[in-house]
């Protein structure tokens, strides 16, 4: 099935479902999908273990490793869908924000293939890509009416966004300082926990009392966030306990988790909760790696019973970076008819 599209006075024929190769490198997770229009038919994620002995992301030791597994995870994303590339039609992949020598390596294979295959070439933002991981086709057809309120969270970023359709987006309110994955990954090292820590932090906390360790909430304006003075005093905390207690970490670590993890829910949740009671969307949902957190998952539904909304809640499998959020990106972009050409560039710092 083939729709027409006016571009530049030319006719041009757009599939309705059409095939997209989808490409993400903006951190230290090399991911191929592909999707048939809105249903993703392959979504291949290879994970960099290399870092954790550094406790974070080695910029240079991503893009190495990006460079190593790009080819294999394109491959093994078109075997699994079945998809041969002379049937690809575009080539989506992440422009930014993210690391740039990351970002560089999935920009520059795109552009190749794209060229190579003469299929049409779609720059995605990574920060949308995550919240329109919503529309992936789903069994329940659960999706967010227009406008909608999504939080984003994740290693690089805190974000309130008011989603006004699928390529218009507003900024409520975001992190001054920290992205609250950076709170999670940051407190996590300081217990002696590896890289990244939020997974960890958030399966200790099940067997913590979350009231048992407070820690101060940030004084900043309506909408914004701060994570960078919960880190300090986590730090400050531990080194006063462990001065009377040595093994205090390991004596209480499931209760530090399990409050440290409250103080970072809350803070999201209120903020949610105020933007939700000013712009009345009655749709609210989370995005983004952190949004892979149990506790966050949990309270963003008694949130929407609170506030009679509707709540969209991602799979696991799409919550932290993967492919397929750019492939929906992608196809977003596609039906509007919006394609890059070859002198695209990535951007490590690439606004909503
Ligand atoms: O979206 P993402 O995969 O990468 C970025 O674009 O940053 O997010 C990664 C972040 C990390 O900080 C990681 O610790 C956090 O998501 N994360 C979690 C959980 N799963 C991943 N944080 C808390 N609880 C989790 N279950
Ligand atoms: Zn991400």
């Amino acid at each position: 099935m083939f729709v027409f599209a006016v571009q530049n006075s030319k006719l041009i024929a757009l599939s309705k479902s059409p095939i997209i190769l989808a490409i993400e490198s903006s951190c230290d997770d090399t991911s191929a999908a592909v999707l048939k229009g809105k249903l993703v038919c392959s979504n291949l994620i290879a994970n960099q273990a290399v870092h954790e002995q550094y406790g974070g992301v080695v910029p240079e030791l991503a893009s190495r490793a990006h460079q190593a597994n790009i080819v294999p995870v394109v491959q093994t994303a078109l075997k699994k869908a079945n998809v041969e590339l002379k049937d690809v039609e575009a080539i989506a992949f992440t422009k930014g924000p993210g690391l740039l020598g990351s970002l560089l390596v999935g920009t520059s294979f795109a552009k190749g293939l794209a060229w190579g295959l003469n299929a049409k070439l779609i720059e995605v933002n990574h920060m949308q890509a995550h919240i329109l991981a919503h529309f992936i086709s789903n069994e329940h057809n659960h999706y967010p009416n227009f406008p909608f309120i999504c939080l984003t969270v994740s290693g690089g970023h805190t974000q309130l966004v008011l989603v006004k359709g699928p390529t218009a987006f507003e900024i409520i309110g975001q992190t001054i300082d920290d992205a609250i994955g950076e709170a999670f990954d940051k407190t996590a090292k300081l217990l002696n926990l590896p890289y990244p820590g939020g997974p960890l932090i958030d399966k200790m906390t099940k067997q913590g009392n979350p009231n048992a360790f407070k820690f101060p909430k940030p004084q900043v304006g309506e909408f914004e966030f701060s994570f960078s003075g919960i880190k300090t005093s986590v730090l400050y905390f531990l080194r006063d306990a462990l001065k009377s207690e040595p093994d205090f970490i390991k004596l209480h670590l499931h209760d530090i988790c399990a409050s440290i993890q409250k103080t970072l829910v809350d803070i999201v949740i209120e903020k949610l909760e105020k933007a939700e009671k000013k712009y009345k969307t009655g749709h609210l949902a989370i995005a983004g790696g952190v949004s892979a957190n149990s506790e966050l998952r949990d309270r963003l539904q008694k949130l929407g019973s609170k506030l009679n909304a509707k709540t969209y809640i991602p799979p696991f499998e799409y919550c932290t970076d993967n492919a397929a959020m750019i492939g929906i990106a992608g196809y977003f972009l596609y039906e509007a008819n919006q394609f890059a050409n070859l002198s695209v560039a990535p951007k490590a710092r690439l606004a909503l």
